[in-house]
């Protein structure tokens, strides 16, 4: 039996960031089905061995704790090199022999689309055309991992969709979000299922309102060109953040299994109310940070939104009233990925709250996803030798304390294998995708339209505008982060959104 990992993009940052170090994490983990192999394609003519130098490379620089001689050298043994051009089926036709076998017998195969997602329908055409999307022999598969962006919209995302699944069934597309890779993502449903005291609380009878922050402390960087056409709606929204919020606001699933957890995630999407256009400036908030428009690659008079937060409801019986608060953005002062479930306070409260805030008075859950993995619970107690006076207290829980000596995988690591095993839990189906472009299409409209909130710079190192604060504010929340009220908005101004 043969099986291999064909990567269409190797000569480029992904392959050598993420794919390689995660596959050869995976093969020292002996996790790596034996014997897979593993073909970079793309134009670049590298030799075999130079290909394996520049992988070798890759791992030095980001697994570096990770890195042995003995197991790179057998790993490297598994890899080699195919150039070609994915426009060009003499180079499918070619790559063909080293992913079948000649007897008709079982050869698995996965084909990762490593490059612009332009190309995504011109690969699997011209695989469809070299029939290397046929399963040979018994039980073989041949599967497709897809990167995002899948789509800029909603029409672009079913036109892409429309191709792919012209020559493959849903069921072989793995449609890749590396949040769902997460340890933290998952123990998400582990916190939720696998423990009998939070579900009964998981409700808007208990609670007030849930916030989900993904914020990044780097600029545009190198991709400018792309996130200056895209923005962080699409580029963050779409995918990680609502794919967060369908994990908190999902029913239990009755199986963990691929089917039944994708449908409850299909739920929580259909149910999120449309922000009608009119209320826009209402519900959302878009900011972009001072000096974007100086960056390489951005257009000097751009529009384009490095900073967003929205509030959503869903329209259904768990969570009728209760606001999600999501937030995103870039040069932010932490590089932080959160959730905060905050409850709702006691209905009568016979006890002074020593600072008297309300603030302190409430329970808040907080699932850290990154960078400090963990789950944290503020509870009250009683200051000793103070009367009845109260005081916040935490019960933390973190990773890296409980688990020492098991360090945290990427993500990549466990959704190739998934992808390798043929579990399609941790990918997006078809639905998803199109509910998040719908949600993220109608926001867009809403900041075409007249009602469309300011475009606001923030300052680099703030949490963003400060509307984005006034987002809560006016209902008598604020966003649970120590440094945020310090922070936010400095140096506001406005700037007229195109
Ligand atoms: N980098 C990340 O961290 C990251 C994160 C999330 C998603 N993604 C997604 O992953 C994909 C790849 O991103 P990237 O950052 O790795 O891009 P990249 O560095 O620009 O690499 C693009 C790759 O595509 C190959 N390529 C381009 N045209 C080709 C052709 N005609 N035939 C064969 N190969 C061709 C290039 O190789 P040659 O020029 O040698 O042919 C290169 O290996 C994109 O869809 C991106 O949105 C990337």
């Amino acid at each position: 039996m043969k099986r291999s990992i064909v990567i269409f993009g190797a000569s480029g940052d992904l392959t050598s960031r993420k794919l390689i170090p995660a596959l050869y994490s995976n093969f020292r983990k002996k996790r790596l089905p034996e014997g897979t192999s593993i073909i970079g394609f793309s134009r670049h003519p590298f030799t075999d061995d130079a290909f394996r130098e520049k992988m070798r490379q890759a791992v030095l620089e980001y697994r570096p704790a990770e890195f042995a001689v003995d197991d790179w050298n057998a790993f490297a043994h598994a890899l080699s090199y195919h150039p070609g051009s994915v426009e060009k089926i003499n180079d499918y036709l070619d790559l063909a022999p080293k992913v079948n076998t000649m007897d008709g017998g079982t050869a698995d195969c996965l084909f990762y689309l490593a490059i612009a997602p332009s190309l995504y329908p011109v690969v699997v055409n011209n695989l469809n055309e070299a029939r290397l999307l046929e399963a040979m022999g018994n039980n073989g598969y041949r599967r497709i991992i897809v990167e995002k962006p899948f789509g800029h919209d909603l029409a672009s995302a079913q036109a892409l969709n429309a191709d792919l699944l012209n020559v493959v069934h849903e069921d072989q597309v793995y449609r890749i979000d590396h949040y769902l890779g997460k340890e933290t993502v998952q123990n998400l449903l582990v916190l939720r299922f696998g423990n009998a005291i939070f579900e009964p609380l998981w409700n808007r009878n208990y609670i007030d309102h849930v916030q989900i922050t993904v914020a990044e402390t780097v600029g545009v960087e190198h991709r400018a060109g792309y996130y200056d056409q895209t923005g962080v709606l699409r580029d963050m929204f779409q995918n990680h953040l609502l794919q967060l919020l369908t994990l908190v606001a999902m029913e239990p699933p009755v199986a963990v299994d691929a089917g039944a957890l994708r449908d409850e995630k299909v739920k929580v999407l259909r149910s999120i109310r449309d922000i009608p256009e009119e209320m826009s400036a209402r519900y959302t908030v878009r900011g972009q940070y001072a000096g974007y428009r100086a960056e390489p690659g951005v257009a000097p008079s751009s529009c384009t939104e490095t900073f967003a937060a929205v509030q959503l409801y869903l329209d259904n019986w768990r969570w009728q009233g209760v606001p999600f608060y999501l937030r995103s953005g870039k040069m932010l002062g932490e590089k932080l990925s959160e959730i905060v479930i905050r409850f709702r306070r006691p209905p009568h409260q016979m006890f002074d709250v020593l600072s008297g805030s309300t603030e302190l008075s409430t329970n808040h859950l907080t699932i850290a996803i990154q960078p400090d993995e963990g789950i944290h619970l503020r509870f009250l107690t009683k200051v000793p030798d103070g009367g009845m006076a109260m005081r916040p207290a935490d019960m933390d829980f973190h990773f890296r304390d409980a688990f020492q000596s098991i360090p945290i995988p990427e993500s990549y690591e466990r959704l190739i294998l998934d992808a390798l095993h043929g579990d399609p839990s941790l990918f997006a189906r078809d639905d998803e995708i199109a509910l998040a472009w719908r949600l993220v299409d109608s926001i867009r409209r809403g900041w075409e339209g007249e009602a469309a909130p300011l475009l606001s710079t923030y300052s680099p190192g703030s949490w963003g505008p400060m509307d984005s604060d006034r987002l809560l504010w006016k209902e008598g929340r604020w966003w649970m982060q120590d440094s945020i009220s310090q922070n936010s908005g400095q140096d506001e101004e406005k700037v007229v959104a195109s």
